[in-house]
């Protein structure tokens, strides 16, 4: 596992877009797997502004998210579809069909779920996977107890998940109970995987990942079974790996 420490969250964001640009400009039909969350922001941020300056193209790119409230319509503020269409798609040249979420608002969740998954295995796998981590080291809405081998599947969120995810919505009682999510395994089989983290918050997390085994008790701790997995977290997140 790699670990790139920077100065701060916008040192953080400017360090992942370079690196995610570069992939891009050297693979314009690539698979990039994306996130929501604070975390991610700066960068697509930064993407934005990149493509707007420098004119790197999404035309050619697909993306696929992690997770997907339940419950929610695509349109809705606050689900990820829309927040990935306003923080980002919508200021690039991709094409929204190019781009996708799991349907939380799909009839039948078990058959969302296969057809995501399938989705995946269509597209050959992603190329370069964003991750964030919970403070309690879920990745995409694997809380902990998942399976290491679990694929696209729907989850009951944790309490603490939903208090940490309701500063975005009205009140804790308006934050969906269930979402839907990659699996473990499903991230896995991304070629090469990049996790951001800023903020004390995050140091603890980060401190497991780093020295923790493999433990389904801590999510994020199947990164250690995968062999391109960079960390780029700023120096809060990192104050208590030396
Ligand atoms: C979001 C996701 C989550 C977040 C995590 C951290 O798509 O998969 O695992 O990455 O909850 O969230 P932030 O970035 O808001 O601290």
């Amino acid at each position: 596992m790699k670990i790139i420490r920077t100065a701060d969250y916008n040192h953080m964001s400017q360090k992942a877009a370079q690196l995610m640009i570069e992939k891009i400009r050297q693979q314009p039909g690539m698979t990039l797997g994306l996130a929501t969350g604070s975390t991610p922001k700066g960068v697509y941020a930064e993407l934005i502004k990149d493509h707007q300056e420098n004119g790197t193209s999404y035309e050619k790119i697909t993306t696929i998210n992690l997770d997907e409230y339940i419950g929610l319509l695509p349109s809705d503020p606050n689900s990820y579809r829309h927040f990935m269409n306003s923080e980002l798609f919508d200021h690039l040249d991709i094409r929204l069909e190019h781009t996708h979420l799991p349907n939380g608002a799909a009839e039948d969740m078990p058959q969302e779920s296969e057809r995501y998954e399938q989705l995946i295995k269509d597209l050959a796998n992603i190329d370069l996977q964003l991750l964030g981590i919970g403070r309690n080291g879920h990745i995409g809405f694997n809380e902990p107890g998942t399976s290491f081998h679990s694929r696209t599947h729907i989850v009951d969120l944790a309490e603490s998940t939903r208090k940490a995810n309701a500063r975005f919505f009205n009140s804790i009682e308006d934050v969906p109970a269930q979402a839907i999510t990659m699996g473990i395994a499903s991230i896995l089989d991304s070629r090469e995987i990049l996790l951001l983290a800023s903020g004390s918050a995050k140091a603890e997390a980060i401190r497991q990942l780093v020295y923790g085994e493999p433990d389904e008790q801590f999510p994020a701790s199947a990164l250690k079974l995968h062999e391109n997995v960079t960390i780029i977290a700023d120096e809060k997140a990192l104050s208590l790996v030396s």
